[in-house]
């Protein structure tokens, strides 16, 4: 495979708290090659956020972060601010969770996607409102030049996650970083979505942070599963999620509503305090690791999974 486009190495996040630091991110390994969408799946409180806001630099400033974030072989992690805006605006997009409030709702969604053609593409009046037009018509929004002198609240969630996917994509970002983007959406609008997100990011890598593992199974190329702030397996799509390895990938899967619905017992450990050994332990029915931390081990080519199933170094 060719160089990756970003490449994330031992990347530790922590914000200290009164009760002490929280461990969003322990030493995550990632990479995401040219033109792949990577699903990025787990649990409520797993660190899917956290780390697309790592690779952003878009956490708040006391935050203790620790590895590398290399995009084009640039550490994202010692750019001057200035710098890192650039990356942001012109070469990673984002669509940020609960985007619903993202929009403004005083401007309309054309003079808001046009400010973002203006900031990160130097566009000026009417050839960024003409931009904006064609980011809608993208994203198939009917009538776009009507709609985009609309304002947000005439917009249904559907369309107002195409807006914002419009915006992402008004400075034609490489990567796009998506962050459950078809939440609160009815099943069809889903539907749309992912289907949009096939279409408009063929031609750029995307970081698709998702708890629809369907939308997962449809979009993603690869698949990294996210537990208690560790990657504990990535893989092909396809494997991951049709032969997963990893116990706790094997719960999540059981636990969707046309697998049977069985929930994995007991929750997810602190990150503060996480239990020593393999993080998964207290839940796992398959193996009691109480006392060695697994590390990833390819477990078929390109699938790795941390589990002292395979780890018998
Ligand atoms: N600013 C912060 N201060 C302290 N803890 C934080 C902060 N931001 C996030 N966390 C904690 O970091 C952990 C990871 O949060 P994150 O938002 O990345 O989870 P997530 O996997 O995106 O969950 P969800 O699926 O619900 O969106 C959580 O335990 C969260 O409480
Ligand atoms: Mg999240």
């Amino acid at each position: 495979m060719n160089a990756a486009l970003l490449e994330v190495r031992g990347l530790k996040v922590g914000f200290p708290t009164p009760d002490g630091l929280v461990r969003a991110s322990d030493t995550v390994d990632l990479e995401l090659y040219h033109r792949e969408i990577l699903g990025l799946i787990g649990e409520t409180g797993s660190g899917k956020t956290v780390l697309g806001m790592a690779i952003l630099r878009l956490l708040q400033p006391n935050t203790v972060i620790e590895g590398e974030i290399r995009y084009r072989g640039r550490d994202l992690l010692s750019l001057p601010e200035d710098e890192m805006r650039k990356v942001r605006g012109r070469e990673i997009g984002v669509v940020l969770q609960n985007s619903g409030t993202s929009l403004n709702p005083v401007y309309t969604v054309g003079d808001q996607i046009a400010e973002a053609a203006t900031l990160h593409q130097g566009l000026k009046g009417s050839e960024a409102r003409h931009r904006a037009v064609e980011l809608l018509d993208a994203v198939r929004i009917p009538d776009p030049a009507v709609m985009a002198r609309e304002y947000p609240h005439r917009f249904s969630g559907g369309m107002r996650e195409r807006a914002l996917i419009a915006m992402a994509l008004a400075c034609s970002p490489s990567l796009l970083i998506a962050d459950e983007p078809t939440k609160g959406l009815d099943a069809v609008t889903k539907r749309e979505i992912i289907d949009l997100f096939a279409e408009v990011n063929r031609d750029r890598s995307v970081l698709f942070i998702t708890h629809d593992i369907e939308a997962a199974a449809t979009l993603a190329t690869r698949v990294a599963v996210m537990y208690a702030g560790e990657i504990v397996e990535i893989g092909a799509a396809g494997e991951v999620l049709s032969d997963p390895a990893h116990p706790y990938t094997r719960g999540l899967l059981a636990s969707l509503p046309e697998r049977g619905m069985r929930p994995i017992p007991g929750s997810a450990p602190s990150l503060i305090t996480p239990p020593p050994g393999c993080r998964f332990s207290p839940r796992c029915a398959t193996k009691d690791c109480k006392s060695e931390h697994p590390g990833l081990v390819e477990v078929g080519p390109g699938h790795y999974a941390r589990c002292m199933l395979y780890d018998r170094g």
